[in-house]
């Protein structure tokens, strides 16, 4: 009996849909079929499912896909990779993997049951370097028309637009005298010179700078950085006062409409971009699957969990009291409110983010500083109702309130209405979860945040007027050598005498 139903219960899905998938039409796109061309922490591309009358399929199909990268070391062994597929729910799937060592002759085998896809099997002679690799482009202009990256971005040249000369030690010596306030504020210089990093930090709280160390790293390993020199703001809140000219150039990870800091994507998702199938769990891939729920089954409520950073967020807490049918809402941690844990807590404990899907309706709502989560709330397969704010991410620029997300005001006065208008309107709001999730996909994946740092330092590289020394009493920030149990990198792109 028990074994009956768990044939039913995997057969069913294939029943009610009845789709006949065919492998040869399903469409498979994406750089990660070309590994070979540039290294990434994970490499991944997408399966779109086509039916056998050619129409396009937009719901799951279950698992029938299965993905195997086999190469050689060159040693003759297999070499190491690990590799996922990942459900998006809409008939298309993410393939990914991670290569942990050099691999030669590799095959990348895409398989629907036992039948190849598309044109699979994809074979590939010239070696595949793991992300920990040093074998770098011979610059950034090179990497970047490989990874087919945009030529500029709106962002960029707005935040840049206020310096179109720099002369860096008027600007280094400036930002000291302005910003520096050890206990309060801390910020890092850093020089790339001859494609290797030096920083000097100022400031009591500068953990942080090492996630700009990781992604300045994995660059260099990509490609051969300009020489140049950038201050770096370590902490949550932008530095840059608009009122205070003339203004200093300074790179940050959150912006805001009172400031005029020059935005990065946040170290929390560039982290997660670097350590994808490694020390992360939670990234712009995995949030896109791992939530089966689909939309027709999804609690048509407001679901929101965080600590309490900002007083919206302990306002959050009276008004779903007040609304219990249209919301579930808890404070994770008190922090910053501890005097106020009997009137807004008890609080709850966390739950997995991939299970706040379980709900339509997913709330935004600054902490400190904007909500790192937007990226992943607009990713997983709900609608987000995002807070109006004067603090954004890079991104931020390009997304459209009423398309991409459901706006509500900033001191939640239309909250309730957003809500019961949402319940209303559940096809055009199913919509604006796609378009969502549609602008991750194309805007922010791994190859957009690298994309994003490169253009970005390219660009400010140009306006340095000074030429880049390292300063006495910089720290240099090491490379990592590759993983010497998979062996050696054995880069083409160098000479024996290059290699670390
Ligand atoms: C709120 O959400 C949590 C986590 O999904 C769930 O355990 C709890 O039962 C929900 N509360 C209500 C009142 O539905």
């Amino acid at each position: 009996m028990m074994f009956l139903l768990v044939v039913l219960f995997f057969a069913l899905p294939s029943l009610i849909t009845c789709i006949e998938v065919d492998p040869q039409t399903t469409k498979l796109f994406g750089l990660g079929l070309e590994p070979e061309k540039l290294a990434f922490p994970v490499h991944y591309f997408t399966i779109q499912v086509y039916d056998t009358s050619g129409n396009k399929v937009d719901e799951s199909v279950g698992s029938p896909f299965s993905v195997q990268v086999e190469g050689n070391t060159d040693a003759g062994h297999y070499c190491r990779v690990w590799s996922q597929v990942l459900d998006r729910y809409d008939g298309s799937y993410i393939v990914r993997y991670r290569i942990y060592q050099t691999c030669y002759n590799t095959r990348i085998n895409v398989l629907y049951r036992s039948q190849h896809v598309a044109d699979s099997p994809y074979k590939i002679e010239e070696p595949i370097y793991s992300e920990d690799c040093y074998c770098p482009l011979p610059d950034v202009p090179s990497w970047a028309h490989v990874a087919q990256c945009p030529s500029t971005h709106t962002q960029i040249d707005k935040d840049l637009e206020p310096f179109p000369t720099v002369d860096f030690d008027d600007v280094l010596r400036e930002t000291k005298k302005r910003y520096y306030q050890p206990a309060a504020r801390s910020f890092c210089h850093y020089v790339v010179k001859d494609n290797m990093i030096y920083r000097h930090c100022y400031g009591e709280h500068v953990n942080f700078n090492m996630f700009m160390d990781n992604i300045l790293l994995s660059m260099a390993r990509k490609m051969i950085l300009p020489d140049t020199q950038f201050i770096v703001n370590i902490g949550d809140w932008p530095l840059v006062s608009k009122k205070q000219t003339p203004l200093l150039p300074v790179f940050s990870w959150c912006g805001s409409e009172d400031t005029a800091d020059i935005v990065m994507p946040t170290y929390d998702l560039t982290e997660a971009t670097l350590e994808m199938m490694g020390r992360v769990t939670l990234d712009l891939l995995s949030v896109q699957s791992n939530n089966a729920v689909p939309w027709g089954e999804k609690k048509p409520v407001a679901f929101w969990r965080g600590r309490d950073s900002r007083q919206e967020r302990l306002d959050l807490v009276t008004l779903s009291r007040l609304h219990p049918q249209l919301f579930n809402v808890s404070l994770t941690n008190f922090f910053f409110f501890r005097d106020q844990e009997e009137k807004y807590g008890p609080k709850q404990k966390h739950i997995s983010f991939f299970d706040f899907f379980n709900y339509k309706y997913q709330i935004n709502i600054d902490g400190t500083v904007a909500a790192y989560r937007l990226p992943y709330l607009l990713a997983g397969t709900g609608v987000v109702l995002k807070q109006d704010s004067p603090y954004y991410e890079h991104f931020y620029g390009q997304l459209q309130p009423n398309v991409h997300y459901l706006p509500f005001k900033r001191d939640l006065s239309d909250l309730v209405e957003k809500v019961e208008w949402a319940q209303v309107n559940d096809a055009e709001v199913a919509e604006m979860g796609r378009a969502g999730r549609r602008f991750v996909q194309e805007n922010l994946m791994p190859r957009d945040i690298y994309c994003y740092h490169a253009l970005l330092l390219q660009e400010w590289t140009k306006r340095l007027s000074s030429k880049v020394m390292i300063k006495p009493g910089m720290e240099h920030v090491e490379r990592q050598h590759n993983d010497k149990r998979f062996g050696e990198c054995k880069c083409h792109r160098l000479s024996k005498h290059d290699e670390l």
